[in-house]
């Protein structure tokens, strides 16, 4: 039996082998001396259900998203983040796989209902503190920079229950009470902090959607029991960019000096091509750039929403007081790029469209990832994800023209592969795939970079499997796989390509003792033959 198995595993590093040998002959494999040598390079994840789990252990009460997938029907098969990864308890574990990639940075995100279980409300968990505190030193122990996202989508549900989370003014002085708490304790070793991830495609899923708690939608875009699709998100995003320059003030008045870090926001960033060589196409893609892009960073960087959004949305979009865009302008250090999108946009106020994207609230813009049925590029596990590297570069080049080539970091990059029925566990492991693509989309950052685009770091989404919000486990994004039976991370092929990428400058993916290879739960998938034979 041990012969057979270590006959498999031997046949596994064979194909990882080959296909390096194949995939190093590629012209366009990247090399880690294509960037700084201050470069970060690392992984990420979120909070919340995504990794942590332990939704109710020591002090911590429901957050939004706890009481949202407890509801039938509201995620794939029914899945919750309950105990998701467990990363909670396995934390020094996690530590462990991160360091063996040779990364040496870290993103994670703080779970708010840990550390505030009831907001303001209530008190500060030591409980919860202490979790950071020794998920930040250990981090530090190994060399990997921490950057710390304080809000990832995740909220103690006691605010949205009291008076509506991101729709009410009053979770301006909330998050900047969540930011205080951050800084206060963790602010000695922390020197990237990200206030809010995505505000602009939250409040898409939020409340344009209804995908997202607290599920506010309204016709044509959705049948939800409350919302207004038309309006909320403008409100939301309002709040969360407040919320942001207040922490931000905070920040900059009693801690930045002592602490010497850096705060900046992450936005989706979805990169547009015309959909027909016509001219009301090509403003489309300006239009659907200024929607996206502009609309959580522009207040940041000018102190207002893009000029496109106020010519269509007139009135409905929310107006900054004189004193607010004193706080809003030049409010971040840096930009944080989530990228994963770039799609084809056609006009929607001279052509007829979808419905729904013949309204202000989208721009007038339809996006589509087809041109007469041929894909912008190969499909990914998400309807809207398709491989188009060039999409990064060209992205990396707006923001660097818009916002005057101030520090970026790609904050988070990744791939999952098309969902199949009975997928095979050998078929999530040598994910070839994944790694073209994270080797396809780092060459089109490093030609921007070469480009002179001012960007400091590159984390893949995500270093694990784990739970990906309405799509639940089906989806996965991770350099490790996680057994879901027994939560065991084994690395994928990806993991042991970004670890030869980062340490030997090559695409080569043997030479992998070093990585973190769990073998033992290698061994038990195969006798228990959920991993099928090579
Ligand atoms: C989010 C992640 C998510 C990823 C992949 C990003 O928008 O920040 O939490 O898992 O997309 O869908």
């Amino acid at each position: 039996m041990r012969v057979t198995i270590i006959t498999k595993l031997n046949l596994f590093y064979f194909l990882a082998l080959s296909f390096a040998r194949s995939f190093s002959g590629n012209e366009d494999v990247v090399k880690r001396y294509q960037f700084p040598d201050k470069f970060f390079f690392g992984t990420a994840t979120s909070a919340y259900q995504q990794v942590e789990g332990a939704y109710l252990d020591d002090d911590k009460s429901y957050s939004n998203w706890d009481v949202f997938s407890h509801i039938p029907g509201n995620i794939k098969n029914n899945d919750t983040g309950d105990i998701a990864n467990d990363h909670y308890h396995r934390f020094s574990e996690d530590i462990e796989i991160i360091h063996s990639l040779g990364v040496n940075a870290y993103r994670f995100s703080i779970s708010w209902a840990r550390i505030l279980p009831k907001g303001k409300f209530g008190e500060v968990s030591q409980s919860g503190i202490m979790f950071y505190n020794k998920l930040i030193d250990s981090l530090i122990l190994r060399g990997i920079e921490p950057f710390v996202t304080i809000h990832h989508n995740d909220l103690p549900q006691e605010l949205e229950d009291r008076y509506g989370s991101w729709l009410c003014p009053n979770i301006q002085e909330e998050f900047v009470y969540l930011a205080k708490i951050c800084f206060e304790n963790f602010g000695d070793r922390i020197k990237y902090w990200a206030t809010i991830n995505e505000p602009n495609l939250f409040s898409q899923m939020a409340y344009v959607r209804g995908w997202y708690p607290p599920a506010h939608c309204s016709q044509p875009f959705g049948n939800c029991s409350a919302g207004n699709s038309d309006k909320e998100p403008l409100i939301s995003v309002h709040n969360m960019l407040l919320s942001h320059a207040k922490a931000v003030k905070l920040y900059r008045d009693e801690f930045q000096q002592k602490q010497g870090g850096f705060v900046g926001i992450i936005s989706s960033t979805d990169m547009y091509e015309p959909l027909r060589d016509e001219e009301a196409d090509r403003q489309a893609v300006i239009r659907a750039l200024a929607y996206n892009v502009g609309w959580a960073l522009d207040p940041l960087v000018y102190g207002d929403y893009p000029l496109e959004m106020r010519q269509y949305l007139g009135s409905e979009l929310p107006k900054f007081s004189p004193a607010e865009i004193n706080i809003l302008k030049g409010s971040i250090d840096f930009i944080g790029i989530n990228h994963y999108v770039t799609a084809y946009a056609t006009d929607c106020i001279h052509s007829a469209c979808a419905s729904g994207c013949d309204r202000p609230i989208q721009g007038y813009v339809e996006t589509t990832g087809e041109r007469d049925g041929v894909p912008i590029g190969e499909p990914t596990g998400n309807p809207k994800f398709f491989i188009v590297p060039r999409g990064l570069e060209k992205v990396v080049d707006y923001i660097k023209d818009r916002y005057s080539n101030m520090p970026m970091f790609v904050t988070e990059n990744g791939y999952s592969p098309p969902v199949q029925e009975n997928e095979q566990v050998k078929d999530l492991l040598n994910d070839v795939k994944r790694i073209e693509y994270h080797n396809a989309y780092l060459a089109a950052l490093a030609r921007a970079v070469k480009n002179g685009a001012n960007v400091q770091g590159y984390f893949v989404w995500s270093l694990m499997d784990n739970f990906e919000w309405t799509d639940g486990y089906s989806v996965t994004f991770g350099l490790f796989y996680v057994d879901r039976q027994t939560l065991d991370r084994i690395p994928k092929l990806s993991a042991r390509w970004y670890k030869n990428f980062l340490t030997n400058n090559t695409s080569q993916i043997d030479g992998d003792e070093d990585l973190n290879t769990n073998q033992n739960a290698i061994v038990s998938l195969l006798e228990s033959n959920r991993l099928e034979e090579i």
